[in-house]
C-alpha cells in the first residue's frame, strides 16, 4: 500500500497528491513552515492524514528551529480550518510538551518526535480497527458509493471509508467501488481511483452529477464516507457534495455509512452549524488543471466541505464501534 507520509531523517515524507495520478513524486519538507504550507496546499490531504501532517510538523519545528512553540502550533494551525484531526494532534503535542517542562531539550525534542511517529502508527491501527467494525456492515455482492477520497492517502495508511472496504473485501465480501469525481478538486477521480487500483480493488468512476442516477437504479448497496468533523449531535462535514449524496441515498432507501476516527468527533460543538467550512480559491472552480473553464471574471464560490444532518446518517463507524442514533447519546458513548 501507498505510503501517504514518513518521518525520515532528512524530514517529513510526503508523497504529492496534487500531482497524482499522473507523477508518483514525493517531497521532503525539512522546516515546519514547509509541512504547513504542504497542508495548506493539499500535497497531503484528508483529516487524519493532516492531523499526523501537523504533530510531524511540530516535532520539526521543535527540532530544527528557534522558534517559539506556540508560534510553531499557531502557523500548523492556521493552515485548514474544518478537519478537527488537525487541532487534535497539535493540542496532543501541546500536552506532551508541557508535560516535559524541565527536562533537558535534547530529551523534549527526542520525545515529541517519538510521538508524532507514534500517531503515525496508531492511525493506521485505528483505520484497521474501523475496516472490522465497518466490513460486517456492507452488504455482499453489491457496489460501495464513495465521495472524495477516504483511503491511505487521506490517512496514515489504509483508509477509514476505504478501510471498510478494504476490510470487506478482506472478510470474502465480493464488492467494488463506484467513486464520485468529486468537484472541484478530484479527489475521487484522481487518488481514489487510483489508490483502489493499486490494490486491485475493482472501481468505477462517475461524476458527481451520476449519483442520484445509481442510487436509484439497486445497484449501490450502501454510501460509505469519511469525515472532517463531526458534531455532538452526528452532524457530519466532509467533502462538498456529501450531502446531497446523503439525501439521495435516503430517498432511494441505501444505508449511508460515516467511518471516522474518535478524534474526528468535537464533541464540543452542539451541532454542524458550528463547524467552520473552508472556502477555497476560485481557481480550483473556474479552471481545470489551469485550463480555463468559465468566463473571465466568473464570481464564484467554493466552500470545500458541506455539513450532513444527522437524520441521513444509517451508522457512525469508529475504531471503539458503531454508533446509531441518537447520535448525542451513542458518540457520548463512544
Ligand atoms: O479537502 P480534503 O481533500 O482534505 O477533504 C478530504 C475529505 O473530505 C475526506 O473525506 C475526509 O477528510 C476524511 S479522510 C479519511
Amino acid at each position: 500500500m501507498v505510503e501517504t507520509i514518513q518521518w525520515t531523517d532528512d524530514g517529513v515524507v510526503m508523497i504529492d497528491q496534487t500531482r497524482l495520478p499522473r507523477e508518483e513524486v514525493y517531497v521532503t519538507c525539512r522546516t515546519y513552515g514547509e509541512v504547513a504550507e504542504a497542508i495548506r496546499s493539499m500535497v497531503i490531504r484528508g483529516a487524519p492524514a493532516i492531523g499526523v501532517a501537523a504533530a510531524m510538523g511540530v516535532a520539526l519545528g521543535v527540532l530544527r528551529s528557534t522558534d517559539r512553540f506556540e508560534e510553531i502550533c499557531d502557523t500548523l494551525a492556521r493552515t485548514r480550518p474544518t478537519a478537527v484531526n488537525l487541532f487534535w494532534a497539535i493540542g496532543r503535542m501541546k500536552k506532551l510538551y508541557e508535560s516535559l517542562q524541565g527536562q533537558p531539550i535534547e530529551q523534549i525534542r527526542a520525545r515529541l518526535v517519538a510521538e508524532a511517529q507514534q500517531i503515525r502508527l496508531e492511525d493506521i491501527a485505528i483505520n484497521e480497527a474501523i475496516g472490522r467494525n465497518g466490513a460486517e456492515l456492507v452488504p455482499d455482492g453489491k457496489t460501495i458509493l464513495t465521495h472524495c477520497n477516504a483511503g491511505a492517502l487521506a490517512t496514515a495508511g489504509y483508509g477509514t471509508a476505504l478501510g471498510v472496504v478494504r476490510a470487506a473485501i478482506a472478510s470474502g465480501k465480493r464488492v467494488d467501488v463506484f467513486a464520485d469525481e468529486t468537484r472541484p478538486f478530484l479527489q475521487g477521480a484522481r487518488l481514489t481511483v487510483w489508490e483502489l487500483q493499486q490494490d486491485n480493488i475493482a472501481a468505477t468512476l462517475i461524476t458527481d452529477n451520476m449519483a442520484g442516477h445509481f442510487l436509484k437504479s439497486g445497484r449501490i448497496g450502501c454510501v460509505v464516507v469519511g469525515a472532517d468533523r463531526i458534531a455532538a449531535n452526528g452532524d457530519v462535514a466532509n467533502k462538498v457534495g456529501t450531502y446531497s449524496v446523503a439525501v439521495l441515498a435516503k430517498e432511494n432507501g441505501v444505508p449511508f455509512f460515516v467511518a471516522a476516527p474518535i478524534s474526528t468527533l468535537d464533541l464540543t460543538l452542539a451541532s454542524g452549524d458550528e463547524i467552520p467550512i473552508e472556502q477555497r480559491a476560485a481557481a480550483e472552480v473556474t479552471h481545470v488543471f489551469g485550463v480555463p473553464i468559465a468566463p473571465d471574471a466568473t464570481r464564484v464560490e467554493n466552500p470545500a466541505f458541506d455539513v450532513t444532518p444527522n437524520r441521513y446518517v444509517t451508522a457512525i463507524i469508529t475504531e471503539r464501534g458503531v454508533a446509531r442514533a441518537p447520535y448525542s447519546e451513542s458518540l457520548r458513548a463512544l
